[in-house]
């Protein structure tokens, strides 16, 4: 709608047709609110009426819904649905033109068939209502001017709706508190057959079905918990929801097919003692249930606020000392669920990172039907499908802030017979994905993009081949991307990179008893090359802590003097300590203790201690190894003596934000002398100075400038932090715990 409209209220006289809980609650509210003049209750029951002006809900009433109408500005009908036709009736003679009438019935198909009866078209100043508002308790007495604070009301306006009718109705509305939403009719009645019907529908038989049997006493004296909480609505008024039933009986018998099927399920799950498949349906169940209102606006699962919510206040700490182990390893933790998913039988997996990058991965697969329990503190088991088990998504897969769950997917998913979209959050989505793309589609994978960004959308059915790949840009996922759709291809699949890169998918599918061989071209080439096919086996996958977050203490106890700090467990896979050696060549102490293998990957205990830094030129090819680094990287190169130069990093400028232009702004307010470069950066080693700071939303900037300001000279404000969460939700907990000072607050 594109009419701009001042507000419309107040109304002089409204008349409301049923004054019980839903009609005498929005009068109520609407008189407090001070947005009606006069209030006009009509009804069949004059006691009720009586009681309705003693308690100040309307002003007066009449008895004779026609005669009410005359002169009104308003007419809101809140009777039963099955009542609002003959309402209509009464008042279709003495109704005015310009009087705006809406309602509140639960269904809104059969109003409007009611509305085309009654006046032959649906007149345009009628405004079909529904607010999602009410409780089991009806009546005069009930009525609550607080009740549609914070709650929604469907409008479902026809085509030829007057939009300043609609207007007005929204405007009374939102005064009384509720939040407004348009939808048409037949959506309304789906969703509400669902959301609304169903439940009561079932609670209503629920508790019949217990009173009828014998021992009903002795079953209502135990009922405890579960019982009440189900079953709360089966106090709801009869007649009120036998209207409603009655009202939207289509819709109501298709979600009741739809949930009669869902039990038959589960009952043959139990009959069967398919532990898997109840598991299943239970685990399913409880993330949607956890997650639900996240689930509807459409975001990532364990997203904690919205992006622009949390400030870090992060002021000079003391020397770090103690011993600590930072979360799972997060490109190992997506790799367990996507390998394990696919696998044949069981994998458990150890030390999993719930952040949200990760359980974006696998709630990604929960909706592609496969059953996985956990993860509870780092444990995860995978009920694998096996190579061709995966199912349609009911919808697209959501992969919130997550690069690695994208790209790894958009190989995975690029051979299977149902198509898929992938989609993430804006950071996501301005992300390049052709770099996946083109070599997919060179496999004969069918992928759109927007624009080279996401969503990416893969049609499903296409036969994949092999291919030999060199990559232009030594990158992880690239690689993974094409090895795993490698799996699903015809022949052999190559990919050579031209600077090592993280080899963790080829290490976990050897795990997983696929043959994978990696052959050294040169110093730095590589190739890797599987053949399409072959089987996966369920594994145990212990996954070590992940030193891209162990990056944050090793520079934090290298720069504050007197710290003394030991990480554990964590994984030193060659691919992964460009930080460690950088750092030492700066003449950081870092000692790697008790080194092992530990599901199939090296780890160690990195003890790290106060020393003084110097710049260096950082050398080329540790940049891969160190590419996740760089943010924290560069705080210690600001606080080290002499210039840091980085080069050839412009992978940098498309990471979760461009961490050379962000970086260099943040170092800036705090007085640093940085300088950007198309490919890197220079600092110049100093004071640090406080300031505020924004992390546009990437999580390692974020948690790079805590660091800073251990040395800073005042606090350090740093903005839009709440993507932490997605790698290292107890950041700030174990940091303060080390002996940093974070407070955390919500933006201003
Ligand atoms: C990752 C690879 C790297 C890294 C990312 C995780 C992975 O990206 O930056 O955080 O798990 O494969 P590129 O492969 O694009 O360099």
């Amino acid at each position: 709608m594109t009419q701009n409209f001042s507000s419309l209220l107040p109304i002089n006289r409204l008349v409301v047709i049923g004054v019980g809980l839903i009609g005498g609650s929005l009068a109520q509210a609407a008189r407090k609110a001070g947005v009606v003049k006069k209030v006009v209750g009509v009804g069949r029951n004059e006691v009720n009426l009586k009681r309705a002006v003693e308690l100040g809900v309307i002003d007066e009433y009449t008895l004779n819904p026609a005669t009410a109408v005359k002169n009104a500005d308003l007419v809101f009908i809140a009777t039963p649905v099955l009542g609002i036709e003959n309402v209509l009736d009464q008042i279709r003679e003495s109704l005015e033109a310009r009087t705006i009438v809406t309602d509140a019935g639960s269904a809104k198909g059969i109003v409007v068939d009611a509305l085309k009866r009654v006046f032959e078209e649906v007149p345009g100043n009628f405004v079909p209502g529904h607010p999602i508002a009410g409780s089991e308790k009806s009546g005069i007495n009930a009525v609550d001017e607080m009740l549609y604070q914070q709650h929604k009301v469907i409008l479902t306006p026809l085509p030829n709706t007057e939009p300043r009718a609609l207007e007005t109705v929204r405007q009374l509305w939102t005064a009384v508190g509720a939040q407004v939403l348009e939808m048409n009719v037949q959506q309304h009645d789906q969703i509400l057959a669902a959301t609304s019907h169903l439940p009561h529908l079932l609670a209503y038989s629920l508790v019949d079905t217990l009173a009828k049997q014998d021992e009903n006493q002795e079953i209502f004296r135990y009922a405890a918990g579960g019982f009440r909480d189900f079953t709360r609505i089966a106090s709801s008024d009869p007649t009120m929801w036998h209207d409603i039933f009655l009202a939207n009986r289509q819709a109501v018998l298709s979600s009741l097919d739809k949930f009669s099927q869902g039990v038959a399920e589960l009952r043959t799950a139990l009959e069967q003692k398919d532990s898997k498949a109840m598991m299943g349906i239970f685990t399913r169940a409880k993330a949607a249930r956890d997650h639900f209102t996240k689930l509807l606006a459409h975001r990532a699962y364990v997203e904690s606020m919205t992006e622009s919510d949390i400030t870090f206040y992060a002021e000079a700490g003391q020397p770090l000392s103690g011993s600590i182990r930072v979360p799972g390893d997060k490109s190992i933790s997506h790799r367990s669920i996507m390998l394990g998913a696919i696998a044949e039988g069981e994998t458990e997996v150890s030390g999993f990172l719930e952040g949200e990058d990760s359980l974006a991965t696998l709630q990604a697969f929960r909706d592609m039907g496969v059953v996985i329990e956990g993860p509870h503190q780092g444990k995860v088991k995978i009920y694998g499908v096996g190579r061709s088990g995966l199912k349609k998504s009911p919808g697209a897969l959501y992969l919130g802030n997550s690069g690695t769950s994208m790209r790894l997917l958009a190989g995975l998913l690029s051979a299977q017979p149902f198509d898929v979209e992938l989609t993430g959050d804006s950071s996501l989505s301005g992300r390049p994905m052709e770099r996946v793309a083109k070599p997919l589609r060179e496999m004969g994978a069918v992928i759109e993009t927007q624009g080279g960004k996401p969503p990416m959308k893969i049609k499903g059915g296409s036969r994949l081949h092999g291919i030999h790949y060199k990559m232009p840009v030594a990158s992880a996922q690239v690689k993974s991307s094409l090895l795993l759709a490698g799996l699903y291809a015809e022949g052999t699949t190559t990919v050579i990179e031209p600077a090592p890169t993280r080899d963790h998918t080829e290490r976990m599918l050897a795990g997983f008893g696929y043959d994978v061989k990696v052959r050294q071209l040169s110093d730095m080439q590589r190739e890797i090359r599987l053949e399409g096919g072959g089987k996966l086996k369920g594994s145990i996958i212990d996954i070590p802590a992940d030193i891209s977050s162990a990056a944050f203490f090793l520079v934090a106890a290298s720069i504050v003097p007197g710290s003394d700090l030991t990480i554990e467990h964590v994984g030193i896979n060659p691919t992964r300590i460009g930080i460690i050696n950088i750092l030492q060549q700066m003449g950081a102490n870092i000692e790697l203790l008790n080194k092992r293998i530990a599901g199939g990957e090296p780890v160690a205990d990195l003890r790290v201690r106060y020393s003084r830094l110097k710049g260096i030129d950082i050398p080329q090819d540790q940049v891969p190894l160190a590419i996740d680094e760089f943010p924290v990287l560069f705080i210690a190169a600001a606080c080290a003596e002499g210039t840091t130069v980085l080069k050839g990093a412009e992978e940098l400028r498309v990471k979760e934000s461009d961490r050379i232009q962000v970086m260099a702004d943040g170092l800036e307010a705090l007085s640093v002398n940085a300088k950007s470069t198309p490919d890197g950066m220079i600092i110049e080693g100093g004071a640090i100075q406080g300031g505020t700071v924004n992390s546009h939303g990437d999580h390692r900037i974020a948690m790079a400038f805590s660091i800073a300001a251990l040395v800073a000279k005042n606090q350090v404000v740093i903005q839009n932090c709440a993507n932490v969460a997605t790698s290292f939700p107890d950041f700030v907990e174990l940091a303060n715990r080390v002996g940093m000072t974070i407070r955390i607050g919500k933006n201003s």
